[in-house]
């Protein structure tokens, strides 16, 4: 028995392509994975603020020396990693926007990137503390194409950027789905759609 952290971070809602194909996949995993358990975090109506600097003065000081101010100001941060730290695998609809993130991801992400308790730092360079053996899934939606061999292959800065920092904190096991191509016309929409669609099948039987 697994639990999964399914996370949205369109703002749209019913014409969001990414939140409907993570959900497609959280909903066949569940058939036939009906003992696992699903944390739902919809980013993208429900937003994480942006760190600020009592947030940051939290963050580097350790909790014994808090003040109560300087603890309500990372507790948001503290229960988010709660969050991620409890789930066994991670499925994320990611937007491309401007050739990267939505704003609401990385906000999440400055949440829950943390010395001390999702990455450590030492002689050895950098370490992440989340478990190695955890899986994520990112399903990115797209107006354009940027697959390798592609002439904007180059502009992707989602894919390398959720990989690399999700690595930080030891989450290496990233398996993407992009459903690109979404505003380039109605047969490129509909092929990228079913090819999407079946990958999320496959990764229904193979993650
Ligand atoms: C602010 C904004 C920026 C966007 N930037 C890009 C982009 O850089 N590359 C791209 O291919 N599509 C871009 N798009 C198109 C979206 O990625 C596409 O519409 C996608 O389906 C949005 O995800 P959603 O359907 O889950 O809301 C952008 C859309 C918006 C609203």
């Amino acid at each position: 028995m697994a639990n999964i952290l399914h996370i949205d971070t369109s703002p749209r809602g019913d014409r969001s392509i990414s939140r409907a194909l993570s959900y497609e996949f959280v909903t066949s995993w569940k058939n036939t994975h009906s003992g696992d358990t699903v944390t739902y975090r919809d980013l993208g109506r429900n937003p994480v603020p942006h760190v600020d600097e009592s947030w940051i003065a939290a963050a580097f000081t350790p909790p014994d020396a808090r003040t109560p101010e300087l603890a309500e100001a990372i507790k948001l941060s503290d229960a988010l990693i709660d969050e991620l730290l409890a789930a066994d695998r991670y499925v994320f609809g990611v937007p491309m926007y401007n050739l990267s993130i939505p704003s609401t991801l990385k906000a999440y992400i400055d949440q829950i990137v943390r010395v001390g308790r999702t990455f450590v730092m030492g002689e050895d360079g950098y370490t992440g503390l989340i478990d190695s053996s955890k899986k994520a899934l990112v399903i990115t939606s797209r107006g354009g194409t940027f697959l390798p061999g592609t002439p904007y292959a180059a502009y992707d800065l989602q894919e390398p950027y959720i990989r690399t920092i999700f690595g930080f904190i030891g989450i290496t096991d990233v398996t993407f789905i992009h459903a690109d191509s979404l505003n380039l016309g109605d047969d490129a929409r509909e092929k990228s759609l079913a090819a999407a669609k079946d990958a999320i099948a496959q990764v229904v039987v193979n993650w």
